[in-house]
């Protein structure tokens, strides 16, 4: 392959296929470099060799599919850039396979083309040195998932992808059904049902590299059509899984990232997590951890402090170590107005002056009260003090989202480290931020931690789970629970979400019924592949991870996916569009 050719090849006959990268002549030479997925060679043709060959080469222009034969020999002028850079091939024998027109985008890595450019062209993008790495790591990776848990007692099982609507959250893509009229099948949001029908089917370790679909808004870690790593063990609890994953990670970093992880992994409870970081996929790459000063502030003078504690909620803060300097006045009215998307109406700051303090606050608090603060921070002269109060949830969202964006501000983030890290006991349920409803913070299969099963009907909020994420420097690259197999635990659970009695025998009939017929106590946890990826690669969003993504519009720019269906496909699937434009558009 052209990337494959070192200084030990020199002499040797050579044969090589691939697209001109660029061809450009000096007198009687052609230098052509030529390119496949391994990388870049030089190729010379010389005008005293074969008049013919000669005259093709010099029509050959970038992206030309060609096909090379000749001789390798040292380089006179090397290139330390290029592996193969030692060497060329002085080609004796042209094939050009294909012509090609001139590109709409460079295939080049150093390319600064719109991304939708790149999406639309996307089989140019791909032909990118950093494109190749990016599909050949996720290969790479793939192969190294299946050997792994092949080698730990687990079965690849593909799971069906037209599935029943399914309970997790996300919306779900719906197919219909011509055969079952006014019947819809939907695409799996994940395996989570059938994993748990193969362990009550006696498979004891199940694993997948399964497609899952959620119609959910599109961010850069997030894809309609996306990959898990997938998984569910038979007769464990929550260490044996964890115990499972933290063997295939160190696995994975030692041999595709050549670094050696120690385990067992930092575990955190979801309750420190949000405490410390204010979030449950904390980064702990940094510090500016939360520092809680409600009981120093609930009488404070400030209306803003006292107010949020009266209220029920709390005041908290980070401190930006000798960070004072790099915020000025617009700078600091800017980054608290991007933190007020979280709800917070405003965010307080004190700032660690050498002869005194400046602060947002400061006419409801003298100098000693001012010290006082800052000494709960551990302030010293140069920080930054920046505190938020209100309802926790407001104040952890704000202060979570204030230590990572500053950290990347200030470019504090060591690009090198990789920390693992578990959240565990996550809370059973979570309110619905529209509805008020309880809904579950997994999904319901999660098992409640034994001890807390007592308050499921009365405090279901109360209630935590044998729940547990695992985040790579602050991004949640996968999750997963110990499940209900009991079928009078897992009605009460659908009841505590407010589920009848007939939609829980519509939605989940045939999950309880096969648990009657013995059932083993089982868990598992799915990885995010394309995340897992993006943050391996250090890669800023998943779709240069995945060969031909969705774009922010969940369409496929290279096909033009979706498209428009014909009136006699709708007619046999008993469909009939409402709006009379789109009608039109049907016959198409
Ligand atoms: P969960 O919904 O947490 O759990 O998904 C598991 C992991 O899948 C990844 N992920 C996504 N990646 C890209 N695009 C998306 N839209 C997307 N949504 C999720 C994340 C996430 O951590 N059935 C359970 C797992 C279990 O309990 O075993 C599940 O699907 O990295």
């Amino acid at each position: 392959m052209c990337g494959d050719f070192r200084i030990e090849n020199a002499g040797e006959h050579a044969s090589i296929n691939g697209w001109v990268q660029k061809s450009r002549r000096f007198g009687s030479i052609i230098f052509v470099d030529v390119r496949d997925k391994t990388g870049i060679v030089q190729v010379v043709f010389d005008e005293s060799g074969d008049a013919e060959v000669f005259a093709l080469a010099e029509s050959l222009r970038s992206e030309y599919v060609v096909g090379i034969t000749g001789h390798v020999r040292e380089r006179e002028a090397k290139n330390p850039d290029l592996p193969s850079g030692d060497v060329e091939i002085l080609a004796t024998e042209l094939t050009v396979y294909s012509k090609a027109q001139t590109p709409p985008i460079y295939v080049k890595d150093d390319d600064n083309v719109d991304e939708n450019l790149r999406l639309k062209y996307r089989y140019l993008d791909l032909r990118k040195a950093h494109m190749q790495r990016n599909l050949t790591f996720r290969h790479k990776l793939a192969k190294l998932t299946r050997d792994y848990f092949d080698e730990t007692g687990f079965t690849e099982i593909e799971t069906p992808i037209l599935v029943k609507p399914t309970p997790e959250g996300a919306r779900d893509y719906l197919v219909p059904s011509r055969v079952n009229k006014g019947g819809f099948y939907a695409l799996p949001q994940s395996p989570q049902i059938y994993k748990q029908l193969l362990m009550a089917s006696g498979c004891d370790r199940y694993i997948q590299i399964a497609k899952c679909f959620r119609d959910e808004d599109l961010r850069a870690d997030r894809q309609p059509e996306f990959t898990q790593i997938d998984m569910e063990m038979s007769f464990v609890d929550v260490d044996d899984v964890i115990a499972v994953q933290e063997g295939y990670l160190t696995r994975v970093m030692d041999e595709l990232m050549d670094i050696k992880l120690e385990t067992p992994f930092a575990r955190l409870t979801y309750k420190e997590a949000m405490e410390r970081f204010g979030s449950d996929k904390p980064d702990t790459r940094f510090g500016y951890e939360l520092v809680d000063i409600s009981s120093l502030v609930k009488d404070s003078e400030f209306p803003v402090f006292s107010g949020a504690i009266a209220a029920g909620g709390s005041v908290r803060g980070i401190n930006i170590k000798a960070g004072s300097d790099s915020f000025s006045r617009k700078n600091l009215d800017k980054l608290i107005d991007k933190a007020k998307v979280f709800g917070a109406k405003g965010v307080a700051w004190l700032r660690v002056n050498a002869d005194g303090f400046g602060s947002s606050f400061a006419k409801f608090y003298d100098e000693d009260g001012l010290r006082t603060l800052a000494d709960a921070f551990g302030g010293e002269a140069g920080d930054l003090i920046l505190i938020a109060s209100d309802k926790d949830k407001i104040v952890f969202d704000t202060l979570g989202f204030l230590r990572c964006e500053i950290a990347k501000q200030l470019d504090i983030i060591d690009k090198n480290a990789f920390n693992f890290l578990w959240v565990v006991n996550f809370p059973l349920f979570e309110k619905d931020d529209e509805t008020g409803d309880l809904k579950a913070m997994h999904h319901p299969f999660t098992m409640p931690n034994p001890d807390e099963i007592v308050l499921l009907d009365s405090e279901p909020e109360r209630v935590n789970a044998q729940a547990y994420d695992i985040v790579l420097n602050g991004c949640e690259i996968g999750g997963g629970s110990i499940r209900i197999h009991d079928t009078d635990l897992q009605n009460q659970m659908f009841g505590a979400l407010g589920l009848s009695e007939s939609e829980i025998e519509a939605k989940f009939g045939f999950l309880l019924e096969a648990f009657k017929y013995g059932v083993p106590p089982h868990g598992g946890l799915a990885y995010g592949l394309d995340r897992l990826v993006m943050l391996l690669l250090g890669e800023e969003s998943i779709r240069e991870t995945i060969a031909f993504p969705k774009n922010q519009a969940a369409e496929d720019p290279v096909s033009d996916a979706p498209g428009e269906a014909t009136t006699e496909q709708l007619d046999e699937l008993h469909i009939e569009l409402k709006n009379d434009e789109l009608m039109m558009g049907c016959n198409v």
